[in-house]
């Protein structure tokens, strides 16, 4: 239970929800660990040697089969409903989803309360995207109020919620695959500890970069440089955030200056789908100055890898795309995203040993 109301529960600092939030749900970046991060990457690799082999792959369609998901998504998505769709067929679980709000019944008024409630009537597990920043602390607040628990492993749970996506400001699994992708791209090089990573773009509104900024908290020596034009420039609440753990970071007045210091560069849209009546005058045009151009593949540091969550635009020069050249990531960075996915499903309903112990057989 939770013995606080759901205004002073949205009222709290994220530092002070996560007592209540323990491992129930995944809303917010800040709640991980640098173990639990190792954990998860472990875990998504283990899953991935697995699944190669079809004995393998039955074995973890076998581990879920009683359990079922509903992929609530009120906003657009490709990749994350995708992957999360594809990581519970992997597991075996039951899937449902509400993609179009119109034809369920908050179109006649229904809370987001109501609705989540209704919702973890049918279902062990919701991933939701939401344009409310809240969205995902009231389905937890509903979750941890409502009276159905799951046993897992002899342990009541409330029903577990994933944001796959909050606002403009949170994005937790975008950022764990991101760390995933970053970890497996910087291997040969120690990972992402005393790295240099220059996120790109809509800094100000990208859940993605904010996410992923919030983890750095995590790994030793990082420095981060913000390239964006002054509009779109990184937020206060996360520079104070790195400020307060030691994070040094810089503002990049134009890419291709700091491209050969930097082991790792992260690319975003502009995200205009949040300025008013940006539909009916076409897209935001990206300065020139936050363009990622196919020269600067020669400026890039051997080890260094170049990143989007995408969906992407003219962000990056299309023939970006087609260069045979192993440090153009983003690709493979979607389909990490779908073992990560598996990873934290597994996690959350403790069949996460099982696919370790499996390993060594099915790899
Ligand atoms: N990266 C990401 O969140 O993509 P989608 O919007 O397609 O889910």
């Amino acid at each position: 239970m939770i013995d606080i109301s759901l205004d002073d529960f949205i009222a709290l600092p994220v530092a002070d929800k996560l007592p209540f939030i323990k491992d129930y749900a995944i809303l917010y970046a800040q709640q991980f660990q640098r173990s639990q991060l190792d954990e998860y990457c472990k875990l998504a690799d283990a899953a991935r040697k697995i699944h190669k082999n079809p004995d393998g792959a039955t074995m973890m369609e076998g581990l879920l089969t009683h359990r079922a998901a509903l992929n609530f998504f009120a906003q657009p998505s490709s990749r994350t409903f995708l992957s999360f769709n594809t990581a519970q067929t992997f597991l075996g679980m039951k899937r449902m989803s509400v993609r179009d709000v119109k034809i369920s019944s908050i179109s006649k008024g229904e809370s987001l309360m109501d609705s989540v409630r209704t919702f973890i009537s049918y279902v062990d597990m919701v991933v939701m995207r939401h344009a409310d920043e809240h969205a995902g602390a009231i389905a937890f607040w509903t979750s941890m109020k409502a009276h159905r628990r799951l046993n897992i492993n002899g342990i009541e749970r409330p029903i577990p919620i994933i944001s796959g996506g909050s606002g403009t400001k949170q994005h937790p699994t975008q950022a764990l695959l991101d760390i995933y992708t970053l970890e497996k791209s910087l291997e040969t090089v120690g990972g992402i500890d005393k790295k240099k990573i220059m996120l790109v773009g809509d800094l100000k509104r990208g859940r993605t970069v904010r996410s992923l900024s919030y983890l750095m908290k995590n790994y030793k020596d990082v420095e981060l440089y913000f390239a964006a034009p002054e509009e779109y420039q990184m937020e206060e609440d996360i520079l104070e955030f790195l400020d307060n753990h030691k994070i040094p970071h810089q503002k990049v007045g134009h890419m291709a200056d700091a491209i050969d210091e930097v082991d790792a560069i992260y690319m975003t849209r502009i995200q205009d789908e949040w300025d008013e009546g940006a539909k009916k005058d076409g897209h935001v045009k990206v300065n020139e100055n936050f363009i990622f151009k196919e020269e600067y593949l020669k400026k890039m540091k051997a080890h260094c890898c170049l990143m989007h969550p995408l969906p992407k635009r003219d962000e990056i020069e299309e023939s970006v795309d087609y260069v045979n050249d192993p440090r153009v990531v983003y690709w493979r960075q979607e389909r990490n995203g779908m073992w990560m996915r598996v990873a934290i499903i597994a996690k959350i309903f403790n069949v996460d040993k099982m696919i370790l112990a499996a390993t060594d057989s099915w790899s």
